[in-house]
């Protein structure tokens, strides 16, 4: 990769402070000044240091984000705030991108990262990642719901769904609930709802496979994944 993008990943500054730097000869490729931005290197194999501190090349980031609603899912979006905007501008570096999408108006758990075989492992659907759901639902939800999950509704688009883990917390005119389901169907929460006739008006997301929120983040807020977090994602 080009020594300037090596260098602002690894938090030197921005492509324009890289060069300055270079200018000053405080960059060094296995031993010699470099003032070349463009320069080719490859991290695993040349050692580079500035100012003779070495330069520990990661190549992957993942986060933990608390999505708060109103943002996109997504790496830009030509009308809307993304969690992508949400992040500083060294995490933005790395071009990470959400495994999977919320729904704008919905939040929670949502990792970010640029690995993309671990995303790849975690969207499969044959591996029947579990993703567990807290949602305020209009109507009072009954056993027959958790039954109907339990067996699979047919959605909208005339799509069973595979079995689903409904937990009531509070069964009233406005519901508490929690959904655990192993499949990600676009809106999917929201139209099994509606398929049994009831209507989700708060949705967020406390956890995906092993990772759960961080009730301590802040709506907006991410963190990097503990190693013990990572390994267990990685399992
Ligand atoms: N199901 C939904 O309906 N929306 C989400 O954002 C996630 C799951």
């Amino acid at each position: 990769m080009r020594l300037d993008k090596l260098l602002a990943n690894m938090g030197y500054g921005s492509r324009k402070e890289v060069k300055q730097l270079l200018k000053e000869k405080a960059v060094r490729v296995d031993d010699a000044v470099v003032k070349d931005a463009a320069m080719k290197v490859d991290p695993e194999q040349q050692i580079v240091t500035v100012y003779g501190e070495r330069v520990e090349y990661t190549e992957f980031i993942y986060l933990m984000m608390h999505k708060p609603p109103g943002v996109i899912s997504a790496t830009e979006d030509k009308y809307d705030q993304t969690v992508i905007d949400l992040l500083d501008p060294l995490a933005q570096h790395f071009e990470p991108f959400p495994v999977g999408r919320l729904d704008k108006d919905t939040e929670g758990l949502l990792l970010i990262t640029n690995d993309g075989q671990l995303a790849h492992n975690l969207l499969s659907p044959k591996k029947h990642v579990p993703k567990t759901y807290f949602a305020r639902i209009e109507g009072v939800v009954t056993e027959e719901d958790i039954t109907a999950f339990h067996e699979g509704v047919t959605l909208d688009d005339g799509y069973v769904t595979k079995p689903g883990e409904l937990v009531i917390l509070k069964s009233d005119v406005i519901s508490e609930i929690e959904l655990t389901i192993q499949e990600g169907k676009f809106h999917q929460v929201k139209r099994m709802f509606e398929a049994v006739g009831k209507k989700v008006i708060y949705l967020k997301r406390l956890s995906m496979g092993s990772l759960v929120l961080d009730e301590e983040l802040e709506m907006g807020d991410y963190r990097e994944l503990t190693l013990e977090e990572l390994a267990a994602l990685k399992n």
